[in-house]
């Protein structure tokens, strides 16, 4: 493990423009020097100073130009393929990492599930009799029907649904085809299903996407977060899928706190941002030169937040000052690519609570988003129903899951053409937490590339019409297929809702009836009825919960919080 110097300089990190490729078509070179020479403008502004000031001249040129940047691409797979090359991320293998693609506990045991990576469909299971994980290419040798429609046998075999090949889940073998001579045990190199490596972790699933090899042992461990195995720690769940949503961007969303007080009106994000007078402290690390790294520390102090109040203090308004100390400081925390750390730490590294986040990348412009609540037994002493920790945080998804659903078109749309590092190309990152933010994006600028079939499948998006623009609200936040559709537990909660909604009507209907048909009001009961509707009504928003709800309504009544709690209007 080698570690790189902290806080490094951003100009330096870009490659250089001799790296771009020779095959590429004149179009796609004359559009990446129009980004190049935007870039380079871009950067000689940075220095200056001049992109804090978005109204400055020079400011409005680059948003021009940057516009410029974007212009159609009839290569675009060829333009994806050979970009960006000898940089500092060379040696980056997207297929050389573990992915974790769902919660251990979401997977019944001894029932085939579809999991998502890469664009490609994997099919896993669990076997209770051993507790062993195997994992195939979703896809049936025989005549690619969906392995996961089938199930798993009482040997532990995969058995498709349709002519019913059984399939050994370590090796793909296939090991029995029912309309085969009786007897027969071995069948053609054709036959066989792929596998793929499969491995529980910290109780999740992980799949490793590269080749075979030729033992357990010879793989790395999966990222850790080590407070998941503390003794006495609690760990709460959560598990939500974005169809709309590049599972780059919202690993970025996720390392951009200064979002949070804006998109979420949630004042704790202020004290993981850097500013002019608290700079974040970042460090990089790479290992086996492959791995990347990235931290940062800032004193955990409100930043934005403290600019508002000397704003609010010197138009006379009424202001609660707050104490808070520089020694604790906002730590967050990014392992590439998929694993994401926050958490604020006093002067001893000591923390008793961490968030930590970590995205699949299902696929082009598709995300599963997993978090996990992590904190000191003794600071919530009872144990939280999932269902309490889904729906406290169901609000919180659906703020960020519709903005960033809308950077998708541009951003995808950009890296469809062909331009030259679409982010630093697209964005202005002008506040002092862009630091971190900027350099994640680089990172993907710089290493996409390399991601298993991106570039077929931004390819197929951008020709369908799909990137021109974010689908409706209902569709970008419907928390069906985000989160009912894939979680037994919320099914069996919203099931359970269901039963007793409809119990309580019926048993306030027959009280009622009851009443009207004996002419009298028992007295001993009169409670009964309105128990009942009130338990009705709980239940039924209890369970409302897990549709669609964020209306354009409820997104401006958030709106309107911000004067009043986040950021005074100039
Ligand atoms: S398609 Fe699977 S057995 Fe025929
Ligand atoms: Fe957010």
């Amino acid at each position: 493990m080698s570690e790189a110097s902290a806080a490094p300089d951003n100009d330096d990190l870009s490659p250089p423009l001799s790296s771009l490729s020779s095959t590429t078509f004149n179009d796609v070179a004359s559009l990446r020097a129009a980004a190049a020479a935007a870039a380079s403008s871009k950067k000689d502004s940075d220095k200056k100073g001049e992109k804090l000031d978005p109204n400055s001249s020079s400011a409005l040129k680059s948003v021009a130009s940057k516009r410029t940047k974007t212009s159609k691409n009839p290569n675009l797979q060829k333009t994806i393929t050979s970009s960006k090359k000898n940089n500092r991320w060379d040696s980056f293998d997207y297929t050389q990492h573990w992915y974790p693609v769902v919660w251990d506990c979401d997977v019944l045991p001894n029932q085939p599930t579809k999991v998502t990576l890469f664009d490609v469909d994997y099919v896993i299971a669990k076997n209770s009799q051993t507790g062993e994980w195997t994992a195939l290419e979703d896809q049936c040798p025989h005549k690619a029907a969906a392995l996961s429609e089938g199930r798993l046998t009482s040997s532990g075999y995969f058995q498709c649904a349709y002519h019913g090949w059984s399939f050994d889940g370590t090796t793909g073998d296939c090991v029995q085809i029912p309309q085969a001579a009786a007897g027969a045990t071995s069948f053609p190199p054709n036959s066989c299903a792929r596998p793929i490596p499969i491995r529980e972790h910290q109780t999740m699933v992980w799949l490793w996407p590269g080749p075979m090899r030729a033992s357990a042992g010879d793989y790395p461990d999966p990222p850790t977060v080590p407070e998941m195995d503390f003794p006495g720690w609690k760990v709460l769940r959560v598990v939500r899928d974005f169809d709309q949503v590049d599972w780059t961007l919202l690993a970025s969303n996720i390392m951009d706190p200064d979002h949070g007080l804006f998109a979420h009106g949630a004042l704790p994000f202020d004290w993981y941002s850097g500013s002019a007078k608290h700079p974040l402290k970042i460090t990089e690390e790479s290992f086996d030169n492959a791995g990347w790294t990235l931290s940062s520390q800032v004193p955990a102090v409100d930043k934005v937040l403290a600019v508002d109040r000397s704003k609010r203090q010197a138009m006379g308004l009424k202001v609660k000052e707050k104490k808070q100390t520089e020694d604790i400081q906002g730590t967050s925390r990014f392992i590439a690519p998929t694993t994401t750390t926050l958490c604020r730490r006093d002067v001893n590294d000591e923390t008793s609570s961490v968030t930590a986040f970590w995205v699949t990348p299902v696929g082009t412009g598709r995300s599963r988003f997993m978090s996990a609540a992590l904190f000191k037994s003794g600071k919530i002493p009872l144990t939280i129903p999932r269902w309490v920790m889904t729906i406290n945080l169901n609000r919180f998804l659906d703020q960020d899951t519709l903005l960033v659903a809308t950077q998708q078109p541009p951003l995808l749309r950009a890296e469809a053409e062909g331009v030259e590092e679409p982010r630093a190309s697209l964005y202005s990152y002008g506040s002092a937490t862009d630091k971190t933010v900027r350099l994640i994006d680089q990172f993907w600028d710089s290493t996409l590339f390399k991601v298993p079939n991106r570039a077929k499948t931004l390819q197929n998006l951008y020709r369908s019409g799909q990137l021109q623009r974010t689908p409706p609200r209902e569709v970008v936040l419907d928390r069906k297929v985000q989160h009912l559709d894939i979680c037994p537990d919320a099914q069996g909660f919203v099931k359970k809702c269901h039963i007793i909604s409809r119990t309580s009507l019926a048993i306030a209907a027959t009280w009622v009836v009851k009443a009207l048909w004996d002419r009298v009001i028992p007295k001993r009961t009169r409670w009964l009825p309105i128990l009942s509707l009130a338990l009705a009504w709980i239940t039924d928003q209890l369970r409302n919960q897990y549709y669609f709800v964020k209306t354009e309504a409820s997104r401006n009544k958030d709106l309107n919080q911000t004067p009043k709690k986040v950021w005074l209007d100039p």
